[in-house]
């Protein structure tokens, strides 16, 4: 055994393992350690760890665990659905146990687990060691109030083919069914997904904390239902500080990347190009485009005739029109990953063509970034309602009958966002929203404070 004399708490941060989750739950990881009286180790794939090889992770220590596809992780099997999550949950629970015995033995004993609301069984293992539990939920408020009331059966079981009942607690009035989650009404689900969804709501009733990446200006009505539906508090925007305070950081290991970013070539790119001139376009980690949107992407941004950046991940490539690369030289940079917080930190950006992951979202809103919203599934059909309608940063680009959103719709919309007679009012509302998210994470801002109430309850450990 070491000698260690460490009386700091000690919290284990565990993420689901997909971009969209780590991210949340390391910068949440990295807010912890921030705090003089943690210790903070954020919890990994064996896959994750030898991908991304998370090294320069400041105060945040890494561990690793299993989860069944040590060397292929979920693409080797399919993908983040049933496969995958069979996996998971066969090889997760006895390996995170195994890491959190031998912390014990380390003379480090973990205190508390945060766990990702997609890993519920996090919950039974951290109590066997004794550690108090928190469930991290890393959709907005909004989209975790739809579930619930899914749950206890006021929404209809999908597919919901009716109207909303036109009055549900926690939630505006406006909510169509095109605004909903797309696992509630789509039919043709792939196998697991929706279990997984409804999954992060096992538990919520006995876990000790229940947190939430989001902030309570953004959605106060919705943070409140949760909170008495589930105890929930906001802790987020989880964005390094660094950002928050709007200043480029000189450090591209701000985070986990599952592919590798063109950090200097993005940089370089972006630095010649002059202020809010840029459209940046990015899809996040998992959407996958059918080659027809693509074209419509593609041709949509050739013909806004504005500089642009856009992220086509490598698998994505194929799907391009065959002469477009070319054809879009000098007009626009295309790479197959950037580091994300950086572009939208940089004052070349315009406006964000984006899917509305809940990450993408909150930070162009915490970048203060207008939005144009092309929603591809799950959440992100709410996400952009409340864009447009509630949070009122940008537009959504409509579909056609077939669901494609065409050329000339993505123009209209970049072309108002950018410069139509509402562009000033987007980028100030934005920036509104942006000084908010920052107040939030201050010190005594709303989710400083309920970060601050969270670690309080821990005590002294010595
Ligand atoms: C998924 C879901 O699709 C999303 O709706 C849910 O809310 C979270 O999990 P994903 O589709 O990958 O995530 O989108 P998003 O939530 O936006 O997360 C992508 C993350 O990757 C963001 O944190 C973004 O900053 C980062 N990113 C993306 C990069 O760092 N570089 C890129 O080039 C693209």
């Amino acid at each position: 055994m070491v000698n260690y004399s460490d009386h700091r708490i000690h919290i284990l941060v565990l993420p689901y393992p997909s971009q969209g989750h780590i991210n949340p739950l390391f910068q949440f990881a990295k807010v912890l350690a921030g705090h003089s009286s943690v210790r903070c180790t954020l919890a990994v794939t064996r896959f994750v760890a030898s991908s991304a090889r998370p090294a320069a992770t400041g105060s945040v220590h890494i561990a690793v665990f299993s989860d069944g596809c040590d060397d292929v992780g979920p693409d080797g099997v399919g993908g983040h659905r049933g496969p995958y999550f069979e996996r998971l949950n066969a090889a997760g629970p006895g390996s995170v146990d195994q890491l959190l015995r031998s912390e014990s033995e380390l003379g480090r004993p973990v205190h508390g687990v945060v766990y990702d609301a997609f890993l519920p069984w996090a919950q039974g293992v951290a109590r066997r060691h004794g550690a108090a539990c928190a469930a991290f939920l890393t959709q907005t408020c909004a989209v975790d109030v739809l579930y619930t009331h899914l749950r206890a059966g006021r929404i209809p079981p999908p597919p919901v083919r009716e109207e909303l009942p036109p009055e549900l607690d926690g939630l505006p009035s406006q909510l169509e069914l095109t605004d909903l989650p797309t696992f509630m009404v789509d039919k043709n689900l792939p196998p697991g997904l929706l279990e997984l969804l409804m999954n992060q709501f096992v538990g919520l009733d006995t876990v000790d904390h229940v947190l939430v990446n989001s902030f309570y200006d953004l959605e106060p009505q919705e943070a409140d239902y949760l909170t008495s539906a589930w105890g929930a508090k906001t802790v987020g925007p989880t964005m390094p500080s660094v950002y928050l305070d709007n200043r480029l950081p000189n450090d591209a290991s701000c985070g986990i990347h599952l592919h590798t970013p063109k950090t200097f070539e993005t940089k370089a790119w972006l630095d010649a190009h002059p202020s809010l001139s840029v459209v940046y376009v990015s899809f996040g980690s998992i959407a996958s485009l059918s080659s027809k949107q693509m074209t419509e992407v593609a041709e949509g941004l050739y013909n806004i005739d504005k500089p642009f950046l856009w992220v086509v991940r490598a698998k994505e490539t194929s799907k391009l029109p065959a002469t477009f690369a070319d054809k879009a030289k000098g007009r626009g940079l295309i790479v197959p990953w950037c580091s994300q917080l950086e572009v939208l930190a940089h004052p070349s950006i315009g406006c964000f063509v984006t899917h509305c992951g809940w990450n993408s979202t909150l930070e162009a809103i915490s970048s203060g970034v207008p939005i144009v919203a092309m929603p591809h599934w799950s959440d992100q059909p709410t996400n952009a309602k409340y864009v447009q309608d509630v949070w009122r940063v940008g537009v959504r680009v409509p579909p056609d009958s077939q669901g494609v959103m065409r050329r000339e719709e993505i123009e209209v919309c970049v072309r108002q966002v950018m410069e139509g007679e509402l562009r000033e009012e987007f980028k100030i509302r934005a920036l509104e929203w942006s000084k908010k998210a920052k107040k939030a994470m201050s010190k005594g801002g709303s989710s400083d404070i309920n970060i601050s109430d969270f670690l309080s309850k821990f005590g002294h450990h010595k």
